[in-house]
């Protein structure tokens, strides 16, 4: 994969990406590269830049349903421990956006540091949860931002405040950006009352949800204001509708589950089977909570070529070399 020269180590090429994420379904990527550092990630961004190549950046695959036909694009794994650090400065945690989140909120709690148990239950990487906001009856991630380091498609960084990131209801600026970095302030607390209350949260959400060994991507629409996407799916008598494999939810009518056999086409027809059942029933539209990774004709149509440029300077550059 040439136009990837200088990156050889850390390229795969032709990914499977369904072991890679909670549904198990879907093609693979073009190129899966996992760098070790932001210098060779930032030259890896700038290189997909200049080339025009689409990029993605995978987490832990848990809000996310690749396509059949896969992503003909780069595909980014920030499963290097670098992107996982912590530095603690009294109630502030800066954190790497590729640490799982599940972990973050129990080393927090152990630092007596609280509030990301209101959180439990969710999983993913941190810089998943802060990039769609993600969240629950108890509270969501952007109260916890102070601010974000990130990484732009043009290679560059930059640090914003919450107040610059453009949070609303599972929603963020942060769409085809890299977090870097967050900066959450938290409070200080009792470890026990807190982790007593993570186990509520969690036992709460399991009791009304799919269990978290059913493949699905969690909550697949966004609620409409003032309204609950699964109670509207439920009303319109769609539990346990099914498509192939795919089947929505009879415990929870907002998520799909998938069984042997299904295919992310499965799922892709059920949404729309879905959708229109809830327009027809109560005039809502039903936005997609969940990503769908799928090449545009325009990514599917890059040539993938080798190119001296400025990404190969900054990863020299990097290295001292
Ligand atoms: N309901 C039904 N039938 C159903 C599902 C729900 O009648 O099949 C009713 C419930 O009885 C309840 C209301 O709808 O009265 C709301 O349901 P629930 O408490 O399960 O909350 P939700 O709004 O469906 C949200 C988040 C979940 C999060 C839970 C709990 C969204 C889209 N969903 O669900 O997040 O776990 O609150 O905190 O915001 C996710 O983001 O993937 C996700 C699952």
């Amino acid at each position: 994969m040439s136009c990837f020269r200088g990156f050889e180590t850390i390229c795969q090429a032709d990914a499977a990406l369904a072991e890679r994420t909670w549904y198990k379904l879907g093609g693979s990527a073009r190129g899966l590269l996992t760098p070790t550092d932001r210098v060779q990630l930032g030259a890896l961004v700038q290189r997909c830049h200049e080339q025009g190549i689409g990029w993605r950046v995978l987490g832990r695959g848990a809000n996310l349903l690749v396509g059949d036909e896969g992503f003909d694009g780069a595909v980014i794994c920030l499963s290097h421990k670098s992107f996982a650090t912590l530095t603690a400065d009294g109630e502030r945690l800066t954190v790497g956006g590729g640490a799982d989140f599940p972990k973050l909120i129990r080393a927090a709690i152990n630092r007596g540091l609280v509030g990301l148990e209101a959180l439990a239950g969710i999983p993913g990487t941190l810089g998943g949860v802060v990039r769609m906001n993600a969240g629950g009856r108890h509270g969501e991630m952007r109260q916890f931002v102070e601010s974000v380091e990130l990484l732009t498609s043009a290679g560059e960084i930059e640090l914003r405040s919450a107040a610059q990131l453009g949070f609303s209801y599972r929603h963020s600026d942060l769409d085809g950006c890299v977090v870097l970095a967050t900066t959450m302030k938290l409070a200080k607390g009792d470890p026990a009352e807190a982790m007593q209350r993570h186990r509520e949260i969690w036992n709460e959400k399991y009791a009304s949800q799919p269990a978290v060994s059913e493949r699905s991507a969690g909550c697949i629409f966004k609620n409409p204001a003032g309204q609950s996407a699964g109670k509207l799916l439920d009303e319109s008598g769609l539990k346990g509708t099914r498509v192939g494999g795919a089947e929505i939810s009879h415990k929870h009518a907002n998520f799909i589950v998938a069984d042997e056999g299904a295919s992310a086409s499965d799922v892709l027809k059920l949404i729309e089977i879905a959708r229109a059942r809830v327009r027809a029933h109560a005039n809502i539209h039903l936005e997609l909570e969940i990503e769908v990774w799928e090449s545009s004709e325009a990514e599917r149509n890059v040539t993938w070529k080798s190119q001296a440029s400025k990404s190969d300077r900054m990863i020299n550059a990097g290295r001292g070399t």
